[in-house]
């Protein structure tokens, strides 16, 4: 057990056991825990370049969702009440990737449910793009940071090879990331790039090939996907100053998807 996993499983038995004798909630203490023999999550995952890992071979959209519900490599898994894959078509024009589950996404096992969901599939249906159509919905973390705080560095890169994976089984046209956290982890960048200095432009995903025996891969295209970062969601639900510039990054995409689609 890692010293993270040790600290969120001591906390809550704190908590509960405060609870249980007098229904106070006393402060909490520092623990001094270190990691068991075992590799902790920084050695397996922290390593950027593991997120640079092939795809094995014949790794399918399931797979990878199987994996990923029974991943426990941060402590997110311990927390977290349903893993939350991804979903959407199969063979999509467009990987759209948010930040990781919400409330309603942790109970749901599904992403992008709740109001930010609801705006995002505003959104798409605005340029034409419907999830279980021609869109396949992803997050950078497959399980909900408590308190809905953002995704910490070293589950972000612990969680990055299912995204990998699913960018080589999906090809998707064009991956269109929405807020700071996907727009960084997707072009390497330290992680606190300002998305307003990442919107409105693209940038090009050196992706791998599918993996061999992925079925109905064999026409997608290979090489580097193009990206593009706007707002999430969320901020445009808390700053209405921010819906312009968000549909001029839609109508971006929309262009992108023509000229890539052809006459
Ligand atoms: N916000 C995200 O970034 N992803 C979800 O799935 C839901 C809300």
């Amino acid at each position: 057990m890692t010293a993270e996993q040790k600290t969120v499983l001591a906390r809550f038995l704190d908590i509960a056991g405060a609870y249980l004798e007098d229904g106070y909630r006393r402060p909490g203490e520092e623990y001094g825990f270190t990691d068991d023999g075992g590799e902790a999550p920084e050695s397996r995952c922290a390593d950027p370049s593991s997120g640079n890992t092939l795809p094995p071979p014949g790794d399918t959209l399931e797979g990878i969702a199987a994996d990923i519900r029974s991943c426990r490599s941060c402590s997110l898994g311990a927390v977290r009440t349903n893993a939350v894959p991804g979903e959407g078509a199969e063979n999509p024009l467009v990987l759209v990737i948010g930040e990781g589950p919400g409330q309603e996404e942790d109970r749901t096992g599904r992403p992008f449910v709740g109001r930010a969901g609801q705006l995002l599939d505003k959104m798409l249906a605005a340029i034409g793009l419907r999830r279980e159509e021609n869109c396949f919905i992803a997050n950078v973390v497959k399980c909900r940071p408590p308190e809905n705080r953002d995704p910490q560095a070293t589950e972000a890169l612990c969680c990055k090879p299912f995204l990998r994976r699913q960018i080589a089984c999906l090809r998707p046209r064009i991956i269109f990331c929405v807020g700071k956290v996907a727009a960084n982890l997707l072009l390497e960048n330290d992680g606190q790039t300002a998305i307003g200095s990442l919107r409105g432009r693209f940038f090009e995903y050196p992706a791998e090939k599918p993996p061999p025996a992925a079925a109905g891969t064999e026409d997608r295209i290979s090489g580097s996907i193009p990206v593009l970062a706007t707002y999430h969601p969320s901020a445009l639900l808390r700053n209405e100053d921010l819906k312009r510039p968000a549909w001029e990054d839609l109508k971006l995409l929309r262009s992108k998807l023509e000229e890539i689609k052809g006459p």
